[in-house]
């Protein structure tokens, strides 16, 4: 039978200990809160009040309810008040030396049958078991941030972590309504090992002026559905946290450098600007601790739908190619109120275009999404051509005919010929560098990268590429027309994967080499993402769905523009590659799909 905790321990009531706090005693189990010093253990009693009141405002929680977890919880400074509770959990600062003194002490102050855990996100918790005369008692219990929002938990054994005590802390998490998944003691465990190299990724990206915190933001939560971008995630954690779990990964992890902090995490964390909890992160905050975020100085002012920073005016739009992406172009500018002229290499492949456009615009109207009038205005405003000559009075030409870069250049030089001066000319490539298409036109400051998701009538998020040629006025017009078709135009640099594929992938390759080391499972680590991340879908679930093939081109894109090591993709991935289970539409990826 699994061993009953009536009373825990908390030590640290920061960002996750108060969040701890509140897991247990809103499950009916008393808590010991403690503090090293009066103003923190009120600070922590605030955050838990600050907490709980607004469950109780969202109708998330009673008031009798709140008031009664409130009771269970019982605040003091110092461990001795620790003597007789059944479970401790510690969340104090990211620091062995901390951690292991605060355990020596916990193993002095508890009875002998209490468990010791600790919350660490990095740290060796066999190194910190070490500093007690009981490490068999000892675990890891790593909630995620928020702890009474997050759903999983990560369970961290070491070699000598006792079975019982594994098995009591697993029948604890499912009675606190948690999923928890069990593994061994390493670096970053399974959820912060892929997380950590992609929040470190971002903050270098913003770092370099690669494009600006609201667009690498913007980015990851439209272009991949995640609950939060990655630098107003940095700033919930916390900077001197994160820095502390980027400097022992780098450590512990084979002195991979994507765990290197990058140097400016380093300078805002000395300068105070820790992130939500001091107000100021990437983002300010309306107070110490608040969420709720306030323009600064780096806030972009709204335009209000005027044309910005000499945006020019467009109403004619050119859509060059017959494919998927071309297909859900067209739709959405026509949709949107622009003159759409479509150009094809001929009348049959119009004739499919037309068609397929026909047939998307028809879902809208059975799905109650579109009215006929309006689908018939917009298809009303295609004109169907086979020939680039009709191109030459659009305003903005949308290129999306097949990868590759010869094609695009052969077609980049016909459009500088027939196409009007001042014509926005952009391609949609993925992969290809925009300055060899635009270095293909004698107008290169013209040229822009316009990077649509697929399927682009659904997907809200368009990348707007701006090469080193590219001109002010040029990048403003794509954003405002990204801004006309209801989607977000991020900016950003002309580089391999743009933000999206450059911050998504290396994330996908590095879960694939988790599986490939046989550190977990794929049902485990998809779990530990949603769950402790809240991504709407698990690695092995998106590569599947992606398509193995593809990650696998993008990927060794990535590496072979940035030679960076850790990028190199996983030799599971072209495996499977090669015996040509490339994901769903093989049936067959990471996992068996031929039964559904
Ligand atoms: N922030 C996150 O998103 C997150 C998520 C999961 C796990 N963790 C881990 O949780 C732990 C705590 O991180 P955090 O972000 O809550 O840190 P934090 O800085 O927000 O809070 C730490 C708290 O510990 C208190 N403290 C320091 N020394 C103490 C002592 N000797 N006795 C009692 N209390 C003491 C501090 O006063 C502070 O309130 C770390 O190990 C971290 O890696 C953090």
């Amino acid at each position: 039978m699994a061993r009953e905790f009536s009373t825990v321990g908390v030590v640290g009531l920061g960002t996750m200990g108060a969040g701890i706090v509140e897991v247990f005693a809103r499950n009916g189990i008393d808590v010991v809160a403690v503090e090293i010093s009066a103003p923190a253990l009120e600070r922590g009693r605030a955050t838990l009040k600050g907490s709980t009141d607004r469950a109780v405002a969202k109708g998330k929680l009673a008031e009798a309810d709140r008031d009664a977890l409130h009771e269970r919880v019982h605040f003091a400074v110092g461990l001795d008040a620790l003597h007789s509770v059944d479970l401790v959990i510690e969340a104090v600062p990211e620091h062995l030396d901390l951690k292991q003194r605060i355990f020596a002490e916990l193993d002095r102050v508890c009875g002998p049958e209490t468990i010791l855990a600790t919350n660490t996100s990095s740290l060796s918790v066999t190194e910190i078991s070490v500093a007690t005369s009981r490490p068999n008692q000892v675990i890891g219990i790593h909630f995620f941030n928020p702890a009474p929002v997050m759903k999983l938990v990560e369970v961290v054994r070491t070699v000598v972590t006792a079975p019982e005590v594994v098995a009591d802390v697993e029948a604890l998490c499912a009675r606190l309504g948690k999923v928890d998944v069990t593994i061994n003691d390493r670096a970053g465990f399974i959820a912060n090992a892929l997380l950590f190299g992609y929040l470190n990724h971002a903050v270098g990206m913003f770092e370099a002026h690669y494009a600006t915190r609201e667009d690498i933001d913007a980015a990851m939560k439209l272009g991949c559905g995640l609950p939060m971008g990655p630098l107003a995630l940095m700033d919930l954690i916390g900077l001197d946290t994160a820095y502390e779990i980027l400097d022992t990964m780098y450590r512990r992890g084979g002195r991979d450098r994507r765990h290197a902090p990058v140097p400016l995490l380093k300078q805002m964390v000395t300068a105070g600007l820790l992130g939500r909890k001091s107000g100021r992160g990437f983002y300010t905050y309306e107070r110490p601790g608040s969420p709720v975020v306030v323009p600064d100085e780096a806030t972009p002012l709204a335009t209000d739908g005027a044309l910005a920073d000499g945006a020019r005016a467009i109403a004619k739009v050119g859509v060059v190619g017959s494919g998927t992406m071309a297909t859900g172009i067209i739709e959405v500018f026509a949709k949107a109120g622009y003159e759409v002229v479509s150009v094809t290499r001929g009348m049959e492949k119009s004739a499919k275009v037309c068609e397929a456009v026909k047939t998307s615009l028809n879902k809208g109207v059975v799905r109650g999404k579109l009215a006929e009038a309006d689908r018939d205005a917009a298809l009303g405003r295609i004109s169907w051509s086979a020939t680039l000559d009709h191109l030459a009075d659009v305003d903005l030409v949308v290129e999306a005919v097949v990868e590759e870069l010869s094609v695009k250049k052969a077609l980049f030089a016909s459009l500088d010929e027939i196409c009007k001066p001042g014509v926005v000319l952009a391609t949609t490539t993925s992969s290809l560098p925009v300055i060899d298409v635009a270095m293909a036109t004698q107008r290169p400051a013209d040229v822009v990268g316009l990077h649509f998701f697929n399927p682009a009538p659904v997907m809200p998020l368009v990348e707007v590429v701006r090469t080193i040629r590219t001109s002010p006025e040029a990048t403003a017009t794509a954003r405002a027309v990204c801004a006309a078709l209801g989607k977000t135009g991020v900016v950003c640099g002309d580089r391999s994967g743009f933000i999206v594929n450059a911050l998504l992938f290396p994330y996908l390759n590095d879960a694939v080499k988790m599986l490939e080391a046989s550190y977990s499972t794929a049902d485990d680590i998809d779990h530990a993402m949603k769950l402790g991340c809240g991504y709407p879908m698990g690695p092995f679930e998106l590569l599947d769905v992606v398509g193995l093939d593809v990650s696998l081109a993008i990927q060794r894109e990535l590496y072979l523009e940035l030679r960076e090591p850790g990028f190199a993709p996983a030799p599971l991935l072209e495996h499977l590659v090669t015996a040509g289970y490339l994901g769903r539409k093989t049936r067959r990826g990471f996992r068996d799909h031929s039964h559904r």
